[in-house]
């Protein structure tokens, strides 16, 4: 335009004006849309977003794994069981357990465990951590916990996880300053879920937590948490197992039994994590030092 202008001969302060429409439009629409996207982006944000574990996808950990813990193994697969067999524990008139709540000291192998549960019951797994239901919008905490187990019950049957749930289920006594507040409105949410009215068969919990001292009463009464598996620090014997599964990925100069006696012997009240630890600290020094 400016170059026909020239060699029309017009003056310089005679030029058509000329307003760049067409980049501000351009601009506009994106921003139009960048907003509407910010828009839905937050109400999915809103809408809880499990991890779904499918049977035969799970994380590659399975129950072996795992050292120690027999009985708490045992309980969880019990559940898992449940899942499978519905149909004979109706037939007895049984009610399928709710829940299993995990309590123990940190480090003593609960979230490993129920990853190991995800990898080896043939279920749908969803897992969420308790803290990914607190946001500082009040209401989305329990809208996601509705989230949660609608997603549930179209899976069901399935297990629904939540790691460290003091994050939700802290006692409604404990902070009762103030009126509402929004963790109370999510646990109740739970609780309703868990044994309301709306509540469907095949959709079992298993919930982990390290300080059940807080939690409220309300979830662990029967029909809620009905099973609390206590796993413990690990016995001598256990701490080998676990160094054993620990210190097989390592390169060792003798035999893997020669070590994991010992090493279990010298670490007495230590966790598996704290092994896990150990193990790795070792591998690292090796590294180091070659
Ligand atoms: N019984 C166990 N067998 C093997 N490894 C274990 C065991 N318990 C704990 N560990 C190790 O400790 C780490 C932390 O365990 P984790 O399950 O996250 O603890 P928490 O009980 O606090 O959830 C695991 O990743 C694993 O390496
Ligand atoms: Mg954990």
């Amino acid at each position: 335009m400016a170059s026909a202008q020239a060699d029309l001969r017009v003056a310089s302060n005679d030029f058509v004006p000329i307003r760049y429409r067409t980049k501000n439009e351009l601009l506009s629409t994106a921003l139009n849309t960048a907003v509407s996207i910010a828009l839905l982006g937050f109400i999915c944000y809103i809408k809880a977003k499990p991890t779904v574990v499918m049977p035969g996808s799970g994380k590659g950990i399975s129950f072996k794994d795992v050292a120690g813990m027999e009985e708490a193994k045992l309980e969880v697969m019990e559940f898992v069981d449940y899942l499978k067999s519905t149909a004979r524990y109706a037939e007895l008139g049984a009610k399928i357990p709710k829940g299993a709540l995990l309590v123990g000291p940190p480090g003593t192998g609960k979230t490993l465990l129920a990853k190991a549960v995800a990898t080896e019951a043939n279920v749908p797994f969803l897992t969420m951590a308790g803290s990914d239901f607190v946001e500082v919008f009040s209401g989305v905490g329990s809208a996601r916990v509705r989230d949660l187990f609608n997603r549930a019950r179209k899976l069901a049957p399935c297990i629904v996880y939540i790691d460290e749930v003091d994050a939700i289920g802290r006692s409604r006594q404990s902070n009762s300053f103030g009126g509402h507040s929004e963790q109370e409105s999510t646990l109740n949410q739970l609780l309703v879920e868990m044994d309301g009215m709306n509540t469907m068969e095949g959709v079992v919990m298993l919930a982990s937590t390290n300080r059940q001292d807080i939690l409220d009463q309300a979830l662990l009464r029967p029909g809620r948490f009905d099973r609390h598996i206590a796993i413990e620090l690990p016995t001598l014997i256990e701490r080998q197992a676990i160094f054993e599964v620990h210190l097989k990925k390592l390169t060792l100069k003798m035999p893997l039994q020669s070590y994991s006696k010992r090493l279990a012997e010298l670490t007495p009240g230590n966790s598996g994590a704290d092994i896990a630890n150990i193990c790795n600290e070792a591998a690292l020094h090796a590294a180091r030092f070659e």
